[in-house]
C-alpha cells in the first residue's frame, strides 16, 4: 500500500503567503533572448514581462504617452515583421517609473501561441548564415585539428549506426550498459590523444587575451555542438544551475554510468567521462588522505572540505571504515543547498547502522565568509584536516593566498591542508574544459601552487601530483 495523505492533513502554504496569482514572465526569458517589439500608437517599445493578462513594456527614453482611455491595438513585430495583433488597454503611467502596462482587452490571449508564432516568425528571418563569424586568426593547424576530432566522431558515429543502431531498441538496460562501457573502453585511448593533441595546440595560448576567444568559439562551432549531445556535455556547457560543476556534473562523474537514450548519446556521454577522469583521481587522493588519519592517536578527528559539493570522498571513507574506535566530524561547506543534501544524506546512508561516532554537518554559505574577521567559522573547532578541492581553480592567486592562509589559521597542531587544482599539463584537462565547455578555471603550473601558501608561516608545504596527472594538490602542514 501506498502512504498516502488524508485531505484534512494537506497543509498548503503554512507562512503568509498564501495567495498565489498566475506568472509574470521576464520577456528575455520567455522568447529565448529573442523577444518580439511591441508596436503600439505609433512607438515601439522592448517588452520587459508577459503574463496571462498583460504586458510591461519599457517607456523608451524622451517617450512621454497621454491617457489613452479606449482600447488600442497592439502588434508583436519580430525582425520588422508584424505577426500578431490584440487589442489593448492603458493603464496609468506610474510617477517615476519608465514603463508602460497594457492589458490584453479580449479573453483568451494564449501566450504559448505567441511564442510560437515569435518562434516562426523566428524562422523566417535572415539566418546571417552568409557572413560567418569564425576568423582566420585562428591557427590553421588548430583548425585541421578539430576538422580530425569531428572526423573522429563522424567515423564512430557511423560504425554505431551500421552496427548497434539497429539492435538498440531492443536492448535491455543491462546490455545497453555494456555496449557503452565497450564503446568508452575501445575510445579511451584515441580520446586522450585527441584531448592532449588539444592541449598541446592551446596552451601556447593560454593568456592571449585576442586569440583565445576566437579558438574557443571556432571550437564551440565545430565540436561543443556535436559533443553537447551527450548528458554530461550538456550540463557542462549550458550550466542549468547557473555555475559550473555543480554537483550533479560531479556525480555523472563519480558515477561512471551510462546515460542517455541513444548508444551514439550514450558514447558521447563516456567520452566526457574519459576526459573527467581527473576529477575522480581528485577525490581517490582524498579518500586515502582521509584513510590516512586513522593511523593517528586522537579519539575525534575534525574534517572540513571547502566546496564540498556531494562530498563522495567522506561517503567513501565511511563505507570503507564500518566499525573504527575514532570518531569523526565532517564539515561540509558549499554554497549549494542540494549539494549539501545530497553529500549529508548520502554520507549517513554509508554508515553502518549502529555507528554513533561519526558527525556530518553542513554549512551552507561561501568561503567568503571564513575571510570574514568574526567569521561564524571562529566558533568550530580546530580541525585535523581541511581540503578543498575543485574551488581554488577559480580564484584568482591572491584570494586562493588569503584563502589558504584562513584555512591554515583554523588547523589543529599537526593539521593539513589539502588544495587540489587543474594543472598546465599537456596531459591535463585544460583544451576540453576550456575551448569545448567553456568551463573557465585557473590552470596553474607547480610555481602557483607553492605560490599560494606564502601566508602559511612556519608550515611544512609540498605539491604533488594526482595518478591522472592532471591535478597538483597542495599539502600544508602545520608544525605538531
Ligand atoms: C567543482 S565543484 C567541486 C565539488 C567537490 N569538492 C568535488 O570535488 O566533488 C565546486 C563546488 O564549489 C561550490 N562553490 C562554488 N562557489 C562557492 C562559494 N563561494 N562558497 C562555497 N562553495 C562554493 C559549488 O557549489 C560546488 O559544489
Amino acid at each position: 500500500m501506498q502512504s498516502v495523505k488524508h485531505y484534512q492533513e494537506l497543509k498548503g502554504a503554512e507562512n503568509t503567503d498564501m495567495r498565489i496569482s498566475f506568472e509574470t514572465h521576464d520577456a528575455a526569458a520567455f522568447f529565448n533572448n529573442n523577444p518580439p517589439v511591441v508596436q503600439l500608437l505609433g512607438v515601439q517599445f522592448e517588452i520587459r514581462n508577459i503574463s496571462l493578462t498583460s504586458l510591461t513594456l519599457k517607456l523608451p527614453e524622451g517617450v512621454s504617452l497621454a491617457p489613452v482611455a479606449e482600447a488600442q491595438t497592439l502588434s508583436l513585430l519580430q525582425s520588422g515583421t508584424c505577426f500578431y495583433e490584440c487589442p489593448v488597454v492603458l493603464q496609468p503611467l506610474k510617477t517615476g517609473v519608465a514603463e508602460v502596462e497594457v492589458l490584453y482587452d479580449q479573453r483568451g490571449v494564449d501566450i504559448g501561441v505567441i511564442a510560437r508564432k515569435n518562434a516562426a516568425a523566428l524562422a523566417r528571418r535572415q539566418s546571417g548564415a552568409s557572413h560567418p563569424s569564425i576568423t582566420y586568426a585562428v591557427p590553421a593547424d588548430y583548425r585541421v585539428f578539430c576538422t580530425e576530432v569531428l572526423d573522429y566522431l563522424s567515423d564512430q558515429r557511423s560504425f554505431i549506426e551500421t552496427n548497434i543502431a539497429p539492435h538498440e531498441d531492443y536492448f535491455t538496460l543491462e546490455e545497453a550498459d555494456t555496449v557503452a562501457y565497450g564503446l568508452e573502453e575501445a575510445s579511451e585511448a584515441d580520446w586522450a590523444r585527441l584531448c592532449f593533441a588539444g592541449n598541446e595546440l592551446v596552451l601556447p595560448h593560454m593568456h592571449d587575451e585576442a586569440l583565445r576567444p576566437a579558438i574557443k568559439s571556432f571550437t564551440e562551432k565545430l565540436l561543443t555542438y556535436e559533443l553537447v549531445k551527450g548528458t554530461n556535455w550538456h550540463r557542462s556547457y549550458f550550466k542549468p544551475m547557473g555555475y559550473p560543476g555543480d554537483f550533479r556534473i560531479m556525480n555523472y562523474m563519480y558515477d561512471h554510468q551510462p546515460e542517455g537514450t541513444t548508444t551514439y548519446s550514450r558514447y558521447l556521454h563516456m567520452l566526457g567521462l574519459i576526459s573527467g577522469r581527473p576529477i575522480v583521481s581528485r577525490m581517490d587522493y582524498i579518500s586515502r588522505y582521509l584513510e590516512s588519519l586513522r593511523q593517528g592517536t586522537d579519539n575525534v578527528y575534525h574534517v572540513m572540505s571547502i566546496g564540498s559539493g556531494p562530498a563522495r570522498e567522506v561517503q567513501r571513507f565511511l563505507e570503507n571504515t564500518s566499525a573504527t574506535e575514532e570518531g569523526y566530524s565532517f564539515t561540509l561547506v558549499d554554497q549549494e543547498i542540494q549539494a549539501l543534501d545530497y553529500g549529508i544524506n548520502a554520507a549517513y546512508r554509508s554508515l553502518a547502522p549502529s555507528r554513533s561516532n561519526v558527525i556530518v554537518s553542513g554549512m551552507h554559505t561561501s568561503f567568503t565568509e571564513m575571510l570574514r574577521p568574526m567569521s561564524t567559522f571562529r566558533h568550530l573547532p580546530k580541525q585535523h584536516l581541511i581540503y578543498s578541492a575543485g574551488l581554488l581553480d577559480y580564484l584568482n592567486a591572491g584570494l586562493c593566498r588569503k584563502l589558504t592562509s584562513k584555512l591554515y589559521d583554523h588547523l589543529c597542531p599537526g593539521g593539513t591542508l589539502l588544495v587540489g587544482n587543474v594543472n598546465d599539463s599537456a596531459i591535463g584537462t585544460y583544451w576540453p574544459m576550456e575551448y569545448i565547455l567553456d568551463w573557465t578555471l585557473f590552470f596553474r603550473n607547480e610555481q602557483e601552487m607553492y605560490d599560494m601558501a606564502t601566508g602559511c608561516k612556519g608550515a611544512d608545504v609540498s605539491v604533488e601530483m594526482d595518478d591522472n596527472g592532471a591535478v597538483y594538490m597542495l599539502k600544508v602542514t602545520k608544525p605538531a
